[in-house]
């Protein structure tokens, strides 16, 4: 098996997981979050920028990097890893949720899903076998089966069919999926808020005997609330010997209330999306740099950071960069939005080893201001 989930402790306050996922290109400590390098970068980051700050695990996109440069390119260079310079791991998602969600004309069909190119439109087909056979040539450690992620809110009746249809979709992954023994294929458990369905759908992927299983369909709109219920009874189903994955999310307090219920691993574009209109994570809460109040502010980004932003660059500084467009203010605030949650999950693992990550939660959220009205 090419993924191995270590267990190393439960938080005793909460049931959090404290783990190891080994991979063919190193280990990372759960619960952990996965910068996005969607088209093969972290956007501005180097790679060695990213060792710095602690990540040894980054994600990327099967949709973007098959339609440019294409997987026969990477293939080529030796498989993604070589391509792009990074030698830790890397898990791909397999182009299901960017169909959905960049391609506004699109036919679901058993067979796959027809749809049009984001920046052309021109006619394209992916399926459970296309996708294993794109991730196969890019050679990521963790690939992910081809799914339907269907919006919020949608009908039980609708629901129902599309997870029996991304049930048939997995086994499909399985037996198209090349190889086992240096990629691991995780499964995405849907169901959307309905509890019934979530059980159907994660005891299916279940009896098939993945090496890794995520919750997909959530962190689509629906309220805070909704995703902590679904998650509430979804992780109890997964499972325990094998890592959880909570795709698509990455906002600071549901990085505590998923790491509270049980998930190993987070992805999202949020820290490095905000970080490109100048709005910063901080442990005060957010921080919009733009801000006419910071032209002649001088301190650090977040007085309670260490990241090389924070060490070095004054808010002030960073006002003026990113007001003018500069790239090199992205590429401070990118720098330290991710140390930031890279940090908190730090932080969430060493309140799990003490069997404190309630009381940390609670710090937090009032640090953070998440608890004032
Ligand atoms: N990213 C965020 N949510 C999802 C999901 O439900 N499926 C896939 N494949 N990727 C996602
Ligand atoms: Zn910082």
């Amino acid at each position: 098996m090419a993924i191995q989930y270590e267990h190393i402790k439960t938080d005793k306050q909460t049931g959090a997981r404290l783990g190891r996922v080994h991979t063919p290109h190193g280990s990372f400590d759960t619960p952990t979050f996965m910068p996005v390098g969607t088209l093969a970068t972290v956007k501005t980051m180097a790679p060695e920028e990213l060792k710095e700050m602690g990540a040894n695990i980054i994600l990327s996109n099967t949709y973007h990097l098959w339609l440019r440069p294409g997987e026969d390119i990477i293939e080529e260079a030796g498989g993604l890893h070589n391509f792009m310079n990074w030698d830790g791991s890397i898990l791909t998602d397999s182009g299901g949720f960017q169909v959905f969600s960049l391609s506004k004309l699109r036919d679901i069909k058993e067979e796959g899903v027809h749809f049009r190119n984001h920046i052309n439109g021109e006619k394209l087909f992916l399926s459970p076998e296309k996708a294993m056979n794109i991730q196969n040539a890019l050679g990521s450690d963790i690939m992910m089966a081809f799914d339907e992620c269907p919006p919020y809110p949608a009908s039980f009746d609708y629901m129902k069919k599309s997870v029996e249809r991304t049930s048939r979709w997995a086994e499909r992954c399985l037996d198209a999926h090349k190889r086992p023994h240096d990629q691991g294929l995780f499964g995405i458990v849907q169901g959307g808020e309905y509890e019934e369905l979530r059980r159907q759908s994660a005891q299916d992927l279940a009896s098939l005997d993945f090496p890794g299983y995520a919750i997909g369909g959530l962190s689509v709109g629906e309220p805070k609330d909704v995703m902590n219920r679904v998650l509430d009874f979804t992780t109890p189903l997964l499972p325990e010997d094998k890592p959880r994955y909570l795709m698509g999310v990455g906002s600071p307090d549901s990085l505590i209330d998923g790491a509270i219920r049980g998930v190993d691993m987070f992805d999202c574009v949020l820290p490095t999306r905000i970080a490109r209109n100048g709005t910063c994570m901080t442990s005060q809460g957010r921080l919009v740099v733009r801000n006419a109040k910071f032209a002649r502010d001088f301190r650090p980004i977040d007085e309670a950071c260490n990241c090389h932003t924070c060490r070095n660059y004054s808010r002030a500084y960073i006002r003026h960069l990113v007001k003018a467009n500069e790239t090199f203010g992205f590429r401070l605030t990118t720098y330290h939005n991710l140390y930031f949650l890279l940090n908190l999950m730090e932080q969430v693992r060493e309140a799990i080893r003490q069997d404190r990550l309630g009381d940390f939660r609670e710090e937090f959220f009032e640090q953070y201001g998440f608890n004032k009205p």
